[in-house]
C-alpha cells in the first residue's frame, strides 16, 4: 500500500528545472490522494503559463509510477502573489545562504556568483568598435563551452543593443517570480537579456545611470539555478559606460577582445584592450574574426585585411585564441533547436570554437592553479 510520505519522498527528488530544486521542497507538490494504486496530486507551477510544465510533469509521473502507482491523475495549479513572493525570499535567502558584500559601502548583493569565493569564471567578451561579432563570438563560445559540459551563462549587457535572443531564437520570456528572475535556457546555456523585457523591439530610451543598474540586477536579482562554470558577458561596442561597469562591478573578470583582421581595427580595439589592463582585468585572448573567405576551390581570400589579429595579441601581450573565417551557419527553422546565429558543433567554425572553448577552459585552468 502507498503512502503519502513515500510520494513525497520520491518526488523529493524531482526538482523544478527552472529553480533546480525539489518540487517537495518547494513547497508546490499539493493534495496528495491515494487510492489503491491511484495517485492524484496537485503541483503548484510558478506562474500558470510555466514553459517547463511538459518537462515537471513527465519527471512527477514518472517518480510515482516508479514507486508502483499504476495510475497518476496531475492537476496543475499556480501560486498566489504571496506564495510567490514568499519564495523569492526563500530564493534569496537561500542563495549560497548568505548575503555577500562586493566592496565595503556598497549595497549588499545577494548572488553569490560575484562573491570572492565563487567558482564562477567571468568572461567579458569586447571589441574597440561595433558590428565586429562581439555578440556572434559570445553566443558560440557560451555553446561550445557548454557542448564541452560547462555550465554555462550569458549576460547580454548590450542593455540598448540586445542580439542574444534573436541569434539563439530564443522567444520564451524569463519567469519572474516575485523579484527573482529565472533566465531562459537555450542549448544548455541560461540566457539572461534586457531583449526579453522589451515589447515589440522598441528602442530603451534610459540614460547611462539607469544601464548600469539593469546590469546590476542582472546579478543581483537572477537566481542562475546552480552554480555556473561561466558566465559570459557580450559588452556593447566602446569603452563607454557600460564596460566600466563591468570593470567596477566584476573586478575578477577576464575579457576576450574581438577584432576584424584589418589594422585599423585592430588599432582600436587596442584602446578596448588597454582599458582592461588598466582595470585589471585579465586578457584571456584575442578573436580575430572574419578572418577570410574560403572560396569553394579552397583558396582563402583576407576580404578585411589581413594580420589584425596578430598583431593586436602583440601589443596586448597575449595570446591569438582563434581565427574564424567569414561564412553563416547553415541552420533551418525547422530544426529542432534551431537558432541562426550558432554554428553546428560538426561544422568547421563550430569546431574552431570547440578549440577555442578547450583552449579558454586550460586558460582558466591556469589562472585558477596560480
Ligand atoms: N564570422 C562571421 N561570418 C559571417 N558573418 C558574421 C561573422 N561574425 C559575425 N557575423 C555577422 O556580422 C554581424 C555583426 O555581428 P555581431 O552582431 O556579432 O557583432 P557585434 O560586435 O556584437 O555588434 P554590435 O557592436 O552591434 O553589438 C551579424 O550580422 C553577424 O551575423
Ligand atoms: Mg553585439
Amino acid at each position: 500500500m502507498l503512502t503519502r510520505e513515500q510520494v513525497l519522498e520520491a518526488l523529493r527528488d524531482v526538482k523544478d528545472p527552472e529553480i533546480n530544486r525539489s518540487l517537495v521542497e518547494l513547497n508546490m507538490i499539493r493534495d496528495i490522494h491515494i487510492e489503491g494504486k491511484t495517485v492524484s496530486l496537485t503541483v503548484v507551477l510558478t506562474i500558470s503559463g510555466c514553459p517547463l510544465k511538459a518537462k515537471i510533469e513527465d519527471d512527477v509521473i514518472a517518480a510515482v509510477k516508479a514507486l508502483g502507482a499504476e495510475e497518476v491523475h496531475l492537476q496543475f495549479g499556480s501560486m498566489t502573489d504571496e506564495e510567490r513572493a514568499a519564495l523569492s525570499a526563500q530564493l534569496r535567502k537561500n542563495q549560497g545562504g548568505q548575503t555577500h558584500n562586493m566592496t565595503p559601502g556598497q549595497a549588499p548583493v545577494l548572488n553569490p556568483i560575484l562573491a570572492k569565493d565563487s567558482n564562477t569564471t567571468f568572461i567579458a567578451v569586447t571589441s574597440g568598435k561595433g558590428g565586429v561579432g562581439k555578440s556572434t563570438v559570445t553566443v558560440n563560445l557560451a555553446v561550445a563551452l557548454a557542448r564541452l559540459g560547462k555550465k554555462v551563462g550569458i549576460i547580454d549587457a548590450d542593455i540598448y543593443g540586445f542580439s542574444v535572443p534573436d541569434m539563439m531564437n530564443i522567444e520564451q520570456r524569463p519567469t519572474v517570480i516575485g523579484e527573482t528572475i529565472l533566465p531562459v535556457e537555450k542549448q544548455n546555456v541560461k540566457v539572461m537579456s534586457m531583449g526579453f523585457f522589451v515589447e515589440d523591439n522598441s528602442p530603451i530610451i534610459w540614460r547611462g545611470p539607469m544601464l548600469g543598474k539593469m546590469l546590476r540586477n542582472f546579478f543581483t536579482e537572477v537566481h542562475w539555478g546552480e552554480e555556473l562554470d561561466y558566465l559570459l558577458l557580450d559588452l556593447p561596442p566602446g569603452t563607454g559606460d557600460m564596460a566600466l561597469d563591468v570593470h567596477t562591478m566584476i573586478p575578477q573578470s577576464m575579457e576576450i577582445v574581438v577584432t576584424t583582421p584589418h589594422a585599423t581595427a585592430a588599432f582600436v580595439a587596442a584602446r578596448a584592450g588597454a582599458m582592461a589592463k588598466r582595470t585589471g582585468h585579465e586578457i584571456l585572448g584575442i578573436v580575430e574574426n572574419m578572418a577570410w573567405y574560403e572560396a569553394k576551390d579552397g583558396t582563402k581570400e583576407y576580404v578585411f585585411g589581413r594580420g589584425g589579429g596578430a598583431k593586436l595579441a602583440e601589443t596586448l601581450t597575449c595570446e591569438l585564441l582563434a581565427q574564424i573565417p567569414l561564412g553563416q551557419p547553415d541552420n533551418h527553422p525547422s530544426e529542432p533547436d534551431y537558432s541562426p546565429s550558432i554554428y553546428g558543433e560538426k561544422t568547421e567554425i563550430g569546431q574552431l570554437y570547440i578549440d577555442m572553448a578547450k583552449r579558454v577552459i586550460e586558460k582558466c585552468g591556469e589562472a585558477v592553479k596560480q
